[in-house]
């Protein structure tokens, strides 16, 4: 198996080859700004490098385009090249390359004709982490579900991708949370052990009551901290223990919520403790280090203040305590010296924008980085409630990740048995947990991450509209073709296509454009641009389905439609899969 499917890259070659021809080597490097038209009438594909070009040479856009078009040398690849308005450059596929390109992608299922990149890099993607003694709330969600997406994507690009859960687990706060659990009294810890009493969310905030209320136990408190810094073995053993028993947590979320994260990907911020000291020293060697009101501080170039002062990232606090970004240049160093990051990824809601871009810069100034890691900070909106404000529950309180997804589930589960009250009762409860938790997942990644997104139960587990369910049951009807026809979807393994329908050649159309979706999320880190395809594929689908019987058809007609079936499911649950989010057999 040879063929090189990307059809959009050949044209791209197509073009530049074409561009050299006309104007001479020094234009090797333009971009033909190839993409799919948005109406087939103005044929399948289009390039609109003329308008540029003609800009660089001082020409008119239509004779760069005319100029182009004649030195295209594609051998029956087009079977029509037209210019259209100021020099745009409209290209209509031949038929036989249409069906041969989907042949192509029913020969490779597993990957939809999608080739491993040329240039395999070594991605790390730090993401979720939540903190110890905290329960996660919907704010993890976030970074979780979108995080577990983009690691699956650049994976199957083929590049070597290394998670890293950056749990919260070091810090001034483990001192009263130790120390109440030193002065707790026996009855209720054994009660907390046995997973009665209270949880270790509530301990936290109990501890904090303490603190904020009793002196003596915030001194008390203090001293805690020196020795958890100071390695005291007793002090040791039960901050170890309440790491555990959260990290256990955690985990059990993400096996509920299907997210591709072990206990092994957890490299929390303790880790990175040894070496705080020497990013100290290191900064000192890079010349960054200054002092201000006592403080260690750097001034990464091109932050200033209110008063345009330069704004100083502390590193190391006057009493000697360490902070969060002392940390991520540790952690930073690591992932680019001991495992060899060419590209670091850093799943985080929006707020902490300013922190990253600060510690991106010093590391380069550094030189820590250099220009050939690439390092790109994920940022994210919030949550919102239905009265656009922070999503609470009535109370006022954070909602709890657990909570919703019990609630997803149950909601799932009632809409389904509204729609198919005779599935018997285990595969119910399968089907409703595996759309809830994909609506749940999909409402997240099919919003432009950056923007605040509503949260909104109704929307995100409708079955029409861009959700998981749609999708989903898209999936199951595309499948039922072949039961109902009783068609082994395997027998049409080197089934020729004949995508000659209008409806019919859109889809082959949108099959092709999948390897450039996914390389289109790994530049950007947006997985909407991936669910707002699938969206659109079943759209189209949808429409190819009304328009174009299937198992009425007859022969050649017959068996190439329910190629399109097939290969639609495929790319249905292969993309859903992508971003973490199954397909049932059934709904
Ligand atoms: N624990 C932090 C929080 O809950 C997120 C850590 C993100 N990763 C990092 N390398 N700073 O806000």
């Amino acid at each position: 198996f040879v063929a090189v499917p990307n059809i959009q890259k050949r044209i791209e070659s197509i073009l530049s080859d074409a561009v050299v021809a006309a104007f001479g080597p020094e234009h090797a490097d333009a971009d033909p700004l190839i993409n799919p038209t948005k109406d087939p009438k103005f044929g399948d594909y289009q390039a609109n490098l003329a308008m540029g070009l003609a800009k660089k040479l001082g020409q008119k856009p239509r004779d760069i385009a005319t100029a182009i078009v004649e030195k295209i040398d594609a051998d029956d690849l087009f079977s029509k090249i037209d210019i259209a308005g100021p020099g745009f450059i409209n290209l209509m596929l031949t038929q036989e390359t249409v069906n041969q390109s989907a042949e192509t992608i029913l020969a490779d299922l597993d990957r939809l004709a999608v080739a491993e990149v040329d240039e395999k890099q070594t991605v790390v993607v730090d993401f979720s982490s939540p903190n110890v003694a905290k329960e996660m709330h919907v704010g993890h969600i976030r970074s979780t579900v979108i995080g577990d997406a983009l690691a699956r994507i650049f994976k199957f690009l083929g590049h070597d991708v290394i998670k890293q859960n950056h749990v919260g687990d070091w810090g001034t706060q483990f001192g009263m949370l130790i120390q109440y659990m030193d002065e707790m009294p026996e009855a209720d810890r054994e009660a907390h052990e046995a997973g009665e009493g209270d949880t270790l969310n509530t301990i936290y905030q109990k501890s904090k009551q303490r603190f904020d209320a009793e002196d003596d136990f915030a001194q008390r408190a203090r001293e805690r901290v020196v020795a958890l810094q100071a390695g005291d073995e007793e002090t040791l053993v039960v901050w170890q223990k309440l790491v555990n028993e959260s990290e256990t947590y955690f985990d059990a979320v993400y096996k509920r919520l299907g997210i591709d994260l072990s206990l092994d990907d957890i490299k929390g911020e303790s880790f990175y403790n040894p070496r705080l000291g020497n990013v100290i020293k290191d900064l000192k060697t890079a010349d960054l280090l200054k002092e201000s009101q006592g403080a260690d501080v750097v001034y990464p170039e091109g932050f200033k203040d209110r008063d345009g002062n330069p704004m100083p990232m502390i590193v190391r606090k006057s009493d000697g305590g360490f902070l969060y970004a002392t940390t991520d240049l540790a952690a930073a160093q690591y992932r680019i010296n001991d495992l060899n990051a060419d590209r670091i990824v850093y799943v985080t809601d929006s707020r902490q924008s300013q922190h990253f871009s600060m510690v991106f810069q010093t590391l380069r100034e550094a030189g820590w980085a250099p220009s050939n890691v690439r390092l790109d900070h994920v940022p994210f909106g919030t949550i919102m409630g239905k009265d656009r404000k922070p999503f609470k529950t009535r109370s006022g309180e954070t909602i709890k990740l657990v909570d919703l997804i019990d609630e997803a589930e149950s909601r799932a589960a009632g809409i389904l048995a509204d729609k198919n009250p005779d599935m018997d009762t285990d595969t119910a409860a399968e089907v409703a947990h595996t759309v809830g938790i994909g609506c749940l997942k999909y409402a997240d990644l099919s919003n432009d991450r950056i923007k605040d997104y509503i949260f909104d139960w109704d929307r995100m587990l409708s079955f029409d509209g861009n959700t998981a369910a749609y999708l989903q049951n898209s999936y199951v009807r595309c499948m039922s073709i072949f039961r109902r026809g009783e068609v082994d979807p395997s027998s049409l393994s080197g089934a020729k296509i004949l995508a000659t329908e209008p409806a019919e050649r859109l889809i082959v159309l949108k099959l092709l454009q999948l390897p450039n979706v996914l390389q289109s999320v790994a530049d950007s880190l947006e997985p909407h641009r991936l669910t707002n395809y699938l969206y659109e594929l079943a759209s189209l689908y949808h429409s190819f389905y009304e328009k174009c019987p299937v198992l009425k058809s007859e022969g050649e007609t017959k068996i190439s439609r329910l190629a399109l079936c097939l290969l639609t499911a495929q790319t249905i649950s292969n993309g859903l899969a992508l971003l973490g989010i199954d397909t049932p057999p059934q709904m």
